[in-house]
């Protein structure tokens, strides 16, 4: 389950790697799931889905408890510091794909710290991929939901991602 896919490369290589998985990419950009939708089909993935929601309101009911893996790549920039960016970015890419206009950026993540849970099987996992600065902040909100948490460097050795595992 890819929330905030984007164009889907994160869906689209779990559905490549994984051919009897169901794979799911949710976006509130309808722009983005028609971009997922194409991206699927040119690498003849069949066993991705994508679907226009708003973070999980979207999943159909019948996935409650059953899923293994939510991944998140959130649009984690605090609200204040979007000026900050360079040009290039804060010219070219739609604010909703920079920022939630949460404080601190974790406002997405938060939710899906909550939401994920009651969805996942047991054993099931949240990543998340962020820049460093967040990782310690985003490991103290899965603790505090009782997660079990790991993280992943990118190969030069930075921590990337943080993962949470649901007991049991
Ligand atoms: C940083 S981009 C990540 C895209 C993709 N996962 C990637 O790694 O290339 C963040 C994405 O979050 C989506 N997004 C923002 N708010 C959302 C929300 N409330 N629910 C679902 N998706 C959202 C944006 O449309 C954008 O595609």
């Amino acid at each position: 389950m890819d929330v905030a896919c984007g164009a889907a490369p994160v869906a689209c290589a779990v559905a490549d790697a994984l051919p009897s998985a169901e794979v799911w990419g949710l976006d509130i950009d309808p722009a983005a799931v028609a971009l997922s939708r194409a991206n699927a089909r040119r690498n003849r993935l069949g066993n991705a889905h994508f679907k226009v929601s708003d973070l999980l309101a979207g999943l159909p009911r019948r996935l409650r408890g059953e899923v293994g893996a939510f991944t998140m790549h959130p649009p984690y920039v605090a609200r204040r510091e979007v000026r900050a960016l360079p040009r290039e970015i804060r010219g070219f890419e739609p604010r909703h794909t920079l920022t939630d206009g949460s404080p601190d950026g974790l406002g997405l993540v938060r939710d899906l710290v909550e939401e994920a849970p009651g969805w996942l099987r047991g054993g099931g996992v949240l990543l998340f991929e962020v820049a460093p600065y967040l990782s310690r902040p985003v490991q103290a909100l899965m603790r505090r939901a009782d997660l079990e948490v790991t993280v992943q460097a990118d190969p030069g050795g930075i921590t990337r991602v943080v993962v949470g595992r649901l007991r049991g």
